[in-house]
């Protein structure tokens, strides 16, 4: 089992959110998947999207990856459209296929996010960390990032450090 992927959640690959992904990653050295190279449909409960990306990616990231960390930018305020469209189909492996769903249970999810702003309003967080307790999953944490003339700022790269130790260290321990 390998440590970790970043699922990169931008609508655009080579974008900031990108930028920010490649420089944590410098540390981490994770898998990278780019969910906007990814054909994924919204949630359908009839559930007649099986043939798109979705399955055989979701099947991937829970057989082969300890931490999953969604890296997204931040559009009206929440995260990507890619992203919760992501996050919707995991109802899939709670209704058919369960027992890929049932593998998400004691993994660890992490978020980063990048915005304009550099400010992050109350309740972004919110949705990964029930979601992650819903799924069963260890919630360890976030890291909000922007950048000022397309280069990341100290502050950030204080925080990103911080952010890296977590993933790293709280991954030892509990592997
Ligand atoms: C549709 C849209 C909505 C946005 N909404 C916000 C927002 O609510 N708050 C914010 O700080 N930045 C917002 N931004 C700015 C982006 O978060 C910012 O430019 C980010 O770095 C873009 O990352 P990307 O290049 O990976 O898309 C928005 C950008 C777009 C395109």
């Amino acid at each position: 089992m390998k440590k970790g992927v970043i699922v990169q959640a931008s609508s655009r690959s080579n974008g900031n959110t990108s930028l920010i992904v490649s420089f944590v990653n410098e540390e981490l050295g994770f898998d990278i998947i780019d969910l906007n190279k990814k054909t994924i449909g919204h949630f359908d409960y009839e559930f007649n999207n099986q043939n798109d990306d979705f399955n055989s990616l979701f099947k991937h990231i829970v057989s082969n990856y300890e931490i999953i960390i969604f890296a997204t930018p931040i559009y009206w305020y929440t995260m990507s459209g890619i992203l919760k469209v992501f996050l919707d189909r995991i109802s899939d492996f709670l209704k058919i296929e369960k027992e890929f769903g049932r593998l998400l249970r004691g993994k660890k999810m992490s978020v980063i996010s990048c915005g304009s702003d550099h400010e992050i309003f109350d309740g972004f967080t919110m949705p990964f960390v029930q979601s992650a307790n819903y799924l069963g999953m260890d919630y360890l944490g976030h890291v909000h990032t922007w950048l000022e003339n397309d280069e990341i700022p100290n502050k950030v790269n204080l925080e990103i450090k911080k952010f890296v130790a977590k993933q790293l260290n709280k991954s030892t321990k509990n592997t």
